[in-house]
């Protein structure tokens, strides 16, 4: 029976060594160490034996049962920090593979041009200012001399709250009044950049939605030469130099006179192309002299201050600075569009 027990168990060990899975594993541990296991059928035989043999044989019985659950648990821990390692081998990194970049961000087209016309003006000593986008109908029409049956003034046109007097700005201008009443009569030298809104079909050219900068400068002796020259020098810095700046009568309430400055077509120099329509030149703003009234509105005394003011669309400004034929482009986020800038 030892001779039996010698051979269970180098058979066993043999079985052992070429296991490399935990069903496997169990499945030995079940058919050698099991209730009906190999080593527990052969100490079936132990009852046979002369009584005098049985302590000897019970002895070797239980070494070689220590010897195989010794060597099944050595197995089994072999097996599992083998699967570690392969795991860690499948996940193992390569230090020296380049690295991945992570996309970068930009400013938006918009804050670009509003960054760069803030740039620009600050050349001129204008000075930033923000008025609200929530207007009364007050500083929005009344003050700045746009009558009750003015047009602009229509349900189609502008965006109304519930309470009729609370509008969306359709201009920055009324930003005018609100600066000129916080600093009367001190003089005035600043822009007012922000979000406008307009009850209006959607074009190629309008948005619902879209920014304006507005300039106002008060003080005394302030003329047209002096909005002439400062709509010049702003339309160097923002297209390049040569450029030729053209003022056309206009009308505004709020201004008076009331010009339109236009720039030569960048594109064309003013020959005539499809971005300026043929006509040689393109519009880049509203602006004159700020009417009376709006002084007086404003806490200037109009026999001792003048004032000059304008408004531009940097949407406007933007399309025709990168030819961009739509400004629906600039609101939506689309990146594809975006990225180029
Ligand atoms: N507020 C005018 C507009 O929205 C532009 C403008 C501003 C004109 C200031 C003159 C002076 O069209």
């Amino acid at each position: 029976m030892i001779e039996q027990l010698k051979a269970l168990e180098l058979e066993s060990l043999d079985k052992l060594k070429a296991i490399d899975s935990l069903s496997d594993l169990d499945q030995w541990r079940v058919e050698v160490l099991g209730r009906k296991g190999s080593l527990a059928l052969l100490l079936r035989g132990m009852g046979q034996l002369p009584a005098a043999d049985r302590p000897a044989v019970g002895a070797r019985a239980n070494e070689v049962k220590n010897t195989l659950e010794a060597a099944y648990a050595l197995a089994e821990n072999g097996i599992k920090q083998q699967a570690i390692g392969q795991r860690l081998h499948q996940d193992q990194v390569d230090v020296t593979l380049p690295g991945r970049r992570p996309g970068s961000g930009r400013l938006h087209l918009s804050t670009q041009s509003l960054q760069e016309i803030g740039r620009i003006f600050a050349t001129m000593g204008f000075q930033v200012w923000e008025s609200p986008e929530v207007e009364l109908d007050l500083f929005n029409f009344e003050l700045l001399n746009i009558p009750p049956y003015h047009p602009a003034r229509d349900m189609q046109d502008t965006f109304y709250t519930t309470n009729s007097d609370i509008l969306l700005r359709t201009h920055t201008s009324p930003g005018q009044i609100r600066v000129m009443r916080r600093y009367a009569p001190e003089p005035i030298r600043v822009i007012l950049p922000g979000k406008c809104y307009r009850f209006e079909q959607v074009t190629t050219r309008s948005d619902i939605q879209f920014y304006q900068v507005e300039g106002l400068a008060v003080g005394r002796h302030i003329t047209l030469a002096d909005l002439k020259g400062t709509i010049a020098n702003f339309a160097i810095q923002m297209f390049g130099p040569g450029r030729e700046v053209r003022f056309r009568y206009s009308y505004f309430p709020f201004t008076e006179p009331s010009v339109e400055a236009d720039v030569d077509c960048i594109i064309c120099g003013g020959k005539g192309c499809r971005l300026c329509k043929y006509s040689g030149w393109l519009e880049i703003m509203g602006a004159g002299m700020v009417h009376p009234t709006v002084l007086r509105n404003g806490g200037y005394d109009p026999d001792i201050y003048s004032g000059f003011a304008f408004g531009m669309g940097p949407g406007r400004i933007s399309m025709l600075q990168h030819a961009i034929d739509d400004i629906r482009y600039i609101l939506t986020s689309d990146l594809r569009f975006l990225e180029q800038f």
